[in-house]
């Protein structure tokens, strides 16, 4: 069974993070989504919202092939009980470059039987972040397509509160 960690903060998920799950489910028996409970990060959603969207999108576009999760502490430790070998990562552009590569080579070196797995992300989705969709909505632009269904009703009602 081959078992890869699709890490992230996911404030919200956006249709950027769904592509990088499906061409990882190509390549891979089974998908971990795996949120990072991160107490210090201010964010837009709570993690039990999180998990709710994440979950929801998850089931209704991948079915049984991907699970999410959430985690505390170090990735390589979560993927080790987790009992996966893969991490996967999107890099959108050239901006993501240095900061992914630091994070592989830090995560190979606390645990080298993991590997780090690049997946560009499709071009539509390029310029697509959680920090940008959320500025734009708050900000009133359209984000039609850049998110799933769900979110974008979330965001409606979290910014309406
Ligand atoms: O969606 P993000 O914010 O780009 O995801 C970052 C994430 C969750 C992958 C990263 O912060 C992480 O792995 N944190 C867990 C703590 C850890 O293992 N740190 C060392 C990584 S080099």
């Amino acid at each position: 069974m081959r078992r890869a960690i699709y890490p992230g903060t996911f404030d919200p998920v956006t249709n950027g993070h769904l592509d990088i799950i499906e061409r990882s489910c190509r390549l891979f028996d089974e998908v971990v989504v795996a949120l990072l409970m991160n107490a210090h990060k201010t964010s837009l959603f709570s993690i039990a919202e999180r998990l709710e969207i994440l979950g929801e999108v998850c089931s209704h576009n991948f079915g049984a092939k991907v699970k999410v999760k959430s985690f505390r502490g170090l990735l390589v430790q979560f993927t080790s009980a987790e009992k996966a070998n893969a991490i996967v990562r999107g890099i959108r552009a050239v901006a993501d470059y240095e900061y992914e590569l630091n994070m592989a080579n830090m995560n190979r070196r606390l645990a080298p039987e993991i590997e780090t797995v690049f997946l560009m992300s499709s071009g539509s989705y390029s310029y697509v972040s959680s920090r940008l969709v959320k500025e734009v909505y708050q900000l009133g632009g359209d984000i039609t397509g850049l998110v799933p269904a769900v979110v974008e009703a979330s965001m409606k009602e979290k910014l309406r509160t």
